[in-house]
C-alpha cells in the first residue's frame, strides 16, 4: 500500500493514468498533472484558495455564449494564446507572415465580397480608408484566388459582437485576391479597445492593476490551397498601447499604419493601410487558429 503524502501523489496519479491508449492524450495529461501539483507545491496552495479556483473557472464557463467566450479571452490575458501561435509559427517549413491572436471576436461565413467593397455596413464616423495589399508566396510570386477573411472593431474600440444585436455582422468580410495575390477593400480604421472586463477575466485584469487596453488592430485569416493558413492581425503604430497590449498580439513584424498620402492606393483619395502577407507552404500540421467562432464552441460542447 502506498502511502499517499504530497510528494508521492503526482507519481500516484501518473501511474493511474498510464492506461491511456491514445499516446498524445496521455503526454498532454501526464505534463499537465505533474504541472498542476508542481504549481500547487510551489504556492503552497490553501483549501481557499483552490476553491477560489474553482469558482473562477466555473464563473468563466457560465460566461461564455455563442457570442462570448470567456476562456478564449483568458487564455489570451494569460499569454497562453499568443504562446501557442509562437509555438505554431516554429513548426512552419518555411517563413511566413506571423501568427497573432484569433481573439474572442471571430465569426465564421462572414460575408462574400468583392474587391474595391466596403465591410463597413452600419453608419459610422470613422475614417474610411483603403485597405490593401498583396499576398505572396515563399518565392515572391502573388497567390491568386486566396481567401482573405477580415474583420475589426469600429472606430470606437467595438465588435458586431458586443453590439445591441450580436447576429447582425458588421466590420467583416471575406475576399478573394486577384490573379497578381491583390486584395483591396474600404473600411475604416480602428480604435483599440479594452477587452470586456464585465466578467471573470475582468476581476482578474482588475486585481492585477493591468490597464486591459489592446491597441487599434484588424484581424485576418488568409489561405489558398496548397499553403499553409495565415491567422494574424495588424497594428496601428502611434497607438498607446503599442508596447504593452493585454493579450500580447502584437509583434513588431505586425505593425503597420495610416498612410494619408498614398499614390500607390488602388482606391484613389483615400488614406490607406497597406500590408503584404507571406503564405508558407502546406506542411502537415493543423490549424493555426488559437481561437474560433463562439458560437462553434458553444455547438460543440453541448452535442
Ligand atoms: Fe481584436
Amino acid at each position: 500500500m502506498r502511502a499517499i503524502d504530497e510528494h508521492t501523489i503526482t507519481e500516484a496519479a501518473l501511474d493511474q493514468m498510464a492506461s491511456t491508449p491514445d499516446p498524445r492524450l496521455k503526454e498532454i495529461m501526464a505534463a499537465l498533472t505533474r504541472h498542476l501539483h508542481n504549481f500547487a507545491r510551489e504556492v503552497d496552495l490553501t483549501p481557499d484558495e483552490w476553491l477560489e479556483g474553482i469558482k473562477f473557472l466555473t464563473a468563466v464557463g457560465q460566461k461564455c455564449t455563442a457570442y462570448r467566450q470567456e476562456f478564449i479571452l483568458l487564455s489570451d490575458t494569460l499569454g497562453l494564446s499568443s504562446l501557442v501561435n509562437a509555438l505554431h509559427d516554429r513548426r512552419a517549413t518555411e517563413a511566413g507572415t506571423k501568427s497573432s491572436l484569433v481573439g474572442p471576436f471571430y465569426r465564421q461565413d462572414s460575408p462574400v465580397l468583392k474587391l474595391g467593397d466596403t465591410i463597413v455596413t452600419k453608419p459610422t464616423n470613422g475614417l474610411e480608408v483603403c485597405l490593401y495589399g498583396r499576398v505572396f508566396n515563399s518565392a515572391g510570386h502573388g497567390v491568386p484566388n486566396a481567401t482573405v477573411q477580415v474583420w475589426q472593431p469600429d472606430e470606437t474600440g467595438n465588435y458586431d459582437l458586443q453590439k445591441h444585436d450580436p447576429s447582425e455582422m458588421d466590420l467583416r468580410g471575406t475576399f478573394r485576391t486577384d490573379a497578381e495575390g491583390r486584395f483591396y477593400l474600404r473600411t475604416i480604421a480602428p480604435l483599440g479597445y479594452m477587452i470586456p472586463m464585465d466578467g471573470p477575466v475582468g476581476d482578474m485584469i482588475r486585481a492585477q492593476q493591468r490597464h486591459g487596453y489592446r491597441p487599434a488592430h484588424i484581424h485576418f485569416i488568409i489561405g489558398a490551397p496548397g499553403y499553409r493558413e495565415v491567422v494574424t492581425a495588424l497594428y496601428l503604430q502611434g497607438d498607446e498601447h503599442i508596447d504593452s497590449d493585454t493579450v500580447f498580439g502584437v509583434t513588431a513584424s505586425l505593425v503597420t499604419g495610416v498612410n494619408s498620402k498614398d499614390p500607390s492606393s488602388p482606391i484613389p483619395n483615400l488614406p490607406t493601410i497597406k500590408f503584404d502577407f507571406h503564405l508558407p507552404a502546406a506542411a502537415a500540421y493543423g490549424s493555426g487558429r488559437v481561437g474560433a467562432d463562439p458560437s462553434q464552441i458553444v455547438a460543440k460542447v453541448a452535442s
